[in-house]
């Protein structure tokens, strides 16, 4: 990956300047919450309105990355904060699922990483053979999510999971017993071969039989239909297989990456404001920023993965253009708004559009972070 140039350098760390500014004020009056969006420019609070809510852990994960950034203590205990209200999740099987990643990389990993504490260990290593658990044997996936709401799910897997393999990835790398990674492969190699379509888009949903692991149906997910092109999805498979390559060192994981990237190019309007599907009607502007992040930070993530190869370069420059696009147009930086990034999407058919989600910040810093070489890394 080439270096930057003195001006994109002279950005990144006015952006994350910016982002210090601002995340000060807004931390201090946000003490001791998980937030997830805001209600009138205010954040909400998940550790109380729904502990087991899968994006719980970013908000801890913004936390270290802004701890890394500054050296402000107040960051490191917001962070240990969240970290500690993650057990009431720890000790509810219902509550907890493939996402375990999400929630206890950015934290308890992080934190191992840097402290080398017992129970920060402790809660990641449960969580990562909760995980492994989750493992089926026909068809090779790691189920997504429960039973929620009485819809049998035993044989769901998502897009989404490739970024909660690091977890096991991870649990192997400690322990030095390969179980975890083997499950972590077998799974990849599956979503490599039933998620990924031919011209680089992703399925959101496969869902498997549990018992023969045939695959019984695709299902559009949180994207526009079955067959479509969710851009969040997308983002995760960029990002996922990449993470997959850098650990294994598996070529093939790079090449499946770089298949969904090119694509993604492909498809990326002139003006850089990802929409919620790619293959969303054209006269439908629904936006979602998280996905602009995301595909960012999965793009450098990509990057890195190639190395000196000619090829890197130009999925550097795209997540360059879209973290200065929503730096220019989608960022409030103002602090009358506890949010950065706004024109959020939960998913394309429900109602949570136009809005601030709690991971688009954390990816949108977590990229700045790793183009000033700043970020504290799960990988
Ligand atoms: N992992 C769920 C989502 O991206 O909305």
């Amino acid at each position: 990956m080439r270096a930057l140039t003195e001006n994109e350098s002279a950005w990144v760390l006015e952006t994350l300047k910016k982002i210090e500014d601002k995340m000060t004020v807004v931390t201090e009056r946000n003490r001791d919450k998980i937030p997830y969006t805001t209600e009138n420019g205010r954040f909400d609070d998940k550790s109380v309105s729904d502990p087991c809510w899968w994006t719980n852990g970013f908000w801890g994960g913004e936390m270290w990355q802004l701890f890394a950034l500054t050296g402000n203590e107040m960051f490191r205990q917001e962070a240990i904060g969240v970290e500690d209200k993650l057990d009431k999740n720890l000790m509810n099987t219902d509550g907890l699922d493939h996402d375990n990643g999400f929630k206890w990389l950015p934290t308890s990993v992080i934190r191992y990483k840097q402290e080398k504490n017992k129970e920060s260990l402790n809660r990641a290593m449960l969580a990562a053979n909760n995980m492994a658990g989750r493992f089926n044997l026909a068809g090779n996936f790691i189920r997504a999510w429960n039973n929620w709401d009485n819809v049998d799910r035993r044989g769901y897997a998502i897009i989404d999971c490739m970024m909660n393999l690091p977890l096991l990835y991870w649990a192997s790398e400690e322990t030095t017993d390969p179980r975890f990674k083997m499950i972590a492969v077998a799974h990849a190699d599956t979503a490599m071969k039933e998620f990924v379509r031919e011209d680089g888009s992703v399925n959101h949903i496969v869902v498997f039989d549990p018992f023969t692991g045939k695959v019984t149906e695709t299902l559009g997910g949180q994207g526009y239909a079955v067959g479509s092109s969710w851009t969040r999805g997308q983002s995760w498979g960029i990002y996922g297989f990449a993470l997959s390559a850098l650990y294994t060192g598996e070529k093939k994981y790079l090449e499946t990456s770089a298949k969904i990237a090119d694509y993604v190019l492909s498809e990326m309007p002139e003006s850089y404001l990802v929409p919620i599907d790619y293959r969303q009607p054209k006269d439908v502007d629904l936006e979602d920023s998280t996905a602009a992040a995301i595909t960012a930070s999965g793009l450098i993530e990509l990057a890195r993965g190639l190395d000196d190869d000619g090829e890197a370069d130009k999925y550097l420059d795209a997540a360059l253009r879209l973290l200065r696009t929503l730096d220019e147009k989608r960022v409030s930086w103002g602090t009358d708004t506890d949010n950065l990034l706004n024109n959020c999407a939960v998913d394309y058919h429900g109602d949570g559009h136009n809005m601030s989600i709690i991971y688009g910040d954390y990816y949108f810093i977590e990229a700045l972070m790793k183009l000033a070489d700043k970020a504290l890394r799960i990988f």
